[in-house]
């Protein structure tokens, strides 16, 4: 694996330093309602500025179509400011003469973010110049947005090629639990996927069961699995069109030597609803008239001890309808099981996906896990095991 050239080997004082992070943060009527992704890129910014260079930080925010007054990151600005309890100056425009201005009036130390990228339609199309006037803005360029990697856009992958280029230290922190998770783990590693379905996590699946001992596999997409297994799984979402895509997983699992587990029962209902009546069944047993919301109790057995018989864990997904209690109490279970191994020292720990965090968060053990990662798409394709653009363009 080639390394990556981080902080430690830039020179930063005095200088302008392009920083692409991901604010893509939720907002409701302009307050942001979570700022995991904030806190992030504190650690960054922090050192940048204490050593004396000028932070000028790059974002994206939602998916505009050219410039759209309910996407700006205006408010994003200011949250960034009491999250780092510094004042963090706006520029409306990434590029001209906005941008020009706000960078040329920053003394040493000073944090600027400018407006969002995708303002621009060069910024999606990595237009070559586009890229050169946001590099005019700065020296050297670092990239602390590993949630916005799989993007080859401007900001997340041009200016790396025509600029200096760094990881900052949370893409670090990134690129080493995933190396930790997958890459060089080590063994045995268990991996968990949930989810509502299969469709979304075929290219996943597939190359999961190549690289890992064994393939938990829970939620709405397990009940897939059972399906094509013969099993009747009765009004529970279930993509039976994915039947043969299924035992195709299964079948190449067994020829890489990786065990699947599957739920052996299912908490059931009438309906899907928060506080619906409810009773376990076996896998094998599951009523005509009812639907699977959860892994039963002997399944989450099944799982704790998967997680028992692993040193590294790789989780993506809920196991059940978490957000509807109580059929988020498998998810629950089993993500405080494998937070205390952790906290035990005998499990490394890493998860990703936007539902997987809430879910964590849920559990209250995203503390306890020994890495979460905020990122939806990039963590998603890194379990593809593809080739995330911002990554490589990164490489020393
Ligand atoms: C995310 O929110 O997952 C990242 O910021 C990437 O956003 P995108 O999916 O709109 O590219
Ligand atoms: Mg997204």
């Amino acid at each position: 694996m080639t390394a990556f050239r981080t902080l430690d080997q830039a020179d930063v004082k005095g200088k302008r330093v392009l920083v692409r992070v991901d604010l893509n943060v939720p907002m409701e009527n302009g307050r942001v309602t979570d700022a995991t992704r904030i806190e992030r890129v504190l650690p960054t910014i922090r050192e940048i500025s204490d050593k004396g260079g000028k932070v000028i930080l790059l974002a994206h925010f939602g998916r505009p179509k050219g410039r759209d007054p309910k996407e700006s990151l205006k408010p994003v600005a200011e949250a960034v400011s009491q999250h780092l309890g510094k004042t963090v100056a706006f520029a409306d425009d990434c590029i001209g003469e906005a941008a020009a201005n706000a960078v040329s009036s920053l003394k040493d130390g000073e944090v600027l973010l400018l407006e969002n990228t995708r303002f621009h339609a060069g910024e999606e199309k990595n237009d070559p110049d586009f890229v050169k006037e946001l590099a005019k803005l700065g020296d050297i360029y670092v990239n602390d947005a590993f949630s916005a990697a799989h993007r080859a856009h401007a900001s997340t992958e041009g200016l790396a090629r025509v600029l200096p280029g760094y990881a900052g230290r949370t893409m670090q922190a990134e690129l080493d639990a995933l190396t930790k998770g997958l890459e060089a783990p080590k063994r045995p590693v268990v991996a968990i996927v949930g989810g509502a379905k299969v469709s979304s996590k075929i290219d996943l699946l597939e190359n999961l069961v190549t690289k890992v001992d064994a393939l938990v596999i829970g939620g709405g997409m397990a009940n897939t699995f059972v399906h094509a297994t013969g099993l009747n799984v009765g009004k529970s979402l279930a993509e039976k069109d994915l039947a043969a895509t299924a035992m195709r997983i299964i079948e190449k699992a067994r020829e890489a030597n990786c065990a699947i587990i599957l739920p052996v029962d299912g908490v059931c209902a009438y309906e899907f609803k928060a506080g619906a009546h409810n009773h376990t069944y076996g896998i094998d047993a599951i009523p005509e008239d009812q639907m699977i919301l959860d892994v039963g109790s002997q399944s989450v057995e099944r799982i704790n001890a998967a997680i028992n018989d692993a040193a590294t864990l790789v989780w993506n997904g809920p196991l059940g309808a978490f957000e509807i209690p109580p059929f988020d109490q498998g998810t629950v279970a089993a993500a405080r099981h494998a937070a205390q191994r952790t906290k035990d020292g005998k499990l490394v720990s890493v998860a990703g996906g936007g539902d997987t965090v809430a879910a964590l968060n849920h559990a209250g053990v995203t503390e306890n896990f020994s890495y979460v990662s905020t990122a939806g798409g990039a963590f998603l394709e890194w379990l593809e095991g593809k080739a995330l653009p911002g990554v490589e363009a990164l490489r020393a």
